[in-house]
């Protein structure tokens, strides 16, 4: 799973209308949860749209090494053959998560759980993100750790004999850490509880109710989400249909509004509430967009989402909205810099500890492409309004989403947009550039300097 470091590099030029109907590769939270819940049900788990990219294939190796029996059947066509509850076995070789933050600190509770040791490993960006947010509360539920200096990847977990039911805090708004915590707290003999001051998205929660655990949410005083769950539930295994994934759904909508006379729906697309923050933004900004074809499947909310090309305006993005949207802020930023007037982004703290220091990333970019903006320590100014955007050329620094989100701003800008290299977005988003070209999007190899 390592990225060539030299890097596959692409221009995204001026392209004109965007046009058609697409559907995105399923739900990447979704699935990493849909291979670990089925790794600890007995029974057969069916999973269908499953996204095969390259962090949640990591995921599936994974649960293959911890004793899981994973098929694949065809294109997203997945069965899961678990072992129960703390039945998982130890791997014999280390668990290698590549670029995925999910994969790896959703496994670390998973694993936890169990009285197994097991090596967890990454690429050059996984090994810079912080661990100890998830390895704090594991610690008090009893598992052994021996990490590197500062909590970072390699490291090695042992789950105790027994787990120890804590009540948890989560100090950072993260599905990763409550969702740690949830799955070490599945093989522990009481009542494990996460408190949520702030609420993110809430998959594991949905879908260990749905695999039959005894989990409840509550409303604490100040308005928190108090999550309980009932250790050694007997799991029951699903049938799952993962529903595709607004957060890759996001580069073509936004592409569809920046992009002069463009028309495009991306179908299918998975509306829970906790992650269309993104949605809200751009009507506040004024976009054409509309949800077609709404229903629920699963327990979620889906819909056809179709835009087309709007004049945008600049808004001030409330910081509480940032859980909604947390993996959004790179492609917004892209929309913002076709908008009048500013746009204004706060509470981002989170953003430096993404696949990169997404802040950082997304400042340098705009700025590389002519876009005038203030980036302060947990926020971002995109000054609106620039008539020649591009030019510029962005490293992305191992990471998808700053890949995909300033190559849909070459699709608009006056001069091409170059990024340093996409191999990344194989691990979200394999087809990306495949269907960004049916819609009339055009790339190209960068033309040398020399
Ligand atoms: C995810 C949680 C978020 C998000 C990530 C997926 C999940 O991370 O950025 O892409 O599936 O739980 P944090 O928990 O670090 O905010």
């Amino acid at each position: 799973m390592a990225h060539a470091s030299a890097g596959t590099p692409l221009s995204a030029l001026a392209s004109g209308p965007l046009t058609g109907r697409i559907r995105v590769p399923g739900d990447k939270s979704i699935s990493h949860r849909s291979l670990m819940f089925g790794a600890v049900t007995v029974g057969e788990t069916r999973i269908e749209g499953l996204l095969e990219a390259e962090d949640v294939l990591g995921t599936a190796a994974a649960m293959r090494a911890l004793g899981a029996t994973v098929t694949r059947d065809g294109e997203g066509l997945w069965r899961v053959s678990g072992l129960g509850v703390g039945g998982l076995l130890e791997p014999e070789s280390v668990l290698d998560f590549g670029n995925a933050g999910t994969g790896s600190r959703l496994t670390m509770g998973l694993v936890g759980g169990h009285a197994v040791a097991a090596t967890f490993v990454g690429d050059a960006s996984l090994s810079r993100r912080p661990m100890g947010r998830v390895l704090d509360p594991l610690r008090r539920m009893g598992v052994e750790v021996i990490a590197r200096k500062g909590d970072r990847l390699p490291l090695t977990l042992r789950g105790p004999d027994t787990v120890i039911p804590i009540e948890y805090r989560v100090p950072v708004p993260s599905a990763q850490v409550k969702s740690a915590v949830l799955l070490c707290g599945l093989n522990s003999p009481g009542v494990t509880t996460v408190i949520e001051p702030i609420a993110t998205r809430d998959h594991t929660e949905r879908m260990l109710v749905g695999f039959g655990a005894a989990l409840e949410v509550t409303a604490g005083p100040a308005g928190e989400r108090v999550i309980r769950l009932q250790g050694r539930p007997s799991l029951k295994p699903q049938a799952i249909t993962v529903p595709g994934d607004p957060s890759s759904a996001a580069f073509a909508i936004v592409a569809g509004l920046i992009v002069p006379g463009s028309d495009v729906t991306v179908e299918n697309v998975l509306l829970n509430p906790l992650r269309t923050g993104l949605f809200t933004t751009l009507l506040e900004m004024g976009a054409d967009l509309t949800i077609e074809n709404e229903r629920v499947t699963g327990g979620e909310r889906i819909g056809d989402v179709h835009v087309r090309s709007s004049r945008l305006k600049g808004v001030a993005v409330p910081p509480e909205r940032a859980p909604s949207m947390i993996d959004e802020y790179p492609i917004l930023s892209v929309a913002a810099a076709f908008a009048e007037g500013d746009t204004f982004m706060d509470g981002l703290e989170e953003l430096r500890v993404k696949e990169s220091d997404r802040l950082s990333a997304v400042a340098h970019g705009l700025a590389a492409n002519g876009v005038p903006v203030e980036e302060g320590e947990t926020s971002l100014k995109v000054i609106g309004g620039t008539r020649r955007i591009g030019g510029g050329t962005v490293p992305t620094h191992l990471d998808h989403r700053i890949a995909m989100s300033f190559l849909v701003m070459g699709l608009a800008g006056q001069a091409p947009v170059t990024v340093d290299d996409t191999a990344t977005i194989a691990t979200s988003f394999p087809s990306f550039l495949g269907l960004m070209t049916g819609l009339g999007a055009r790339f190209e190899a960068p033309q040398s300097a020399d």
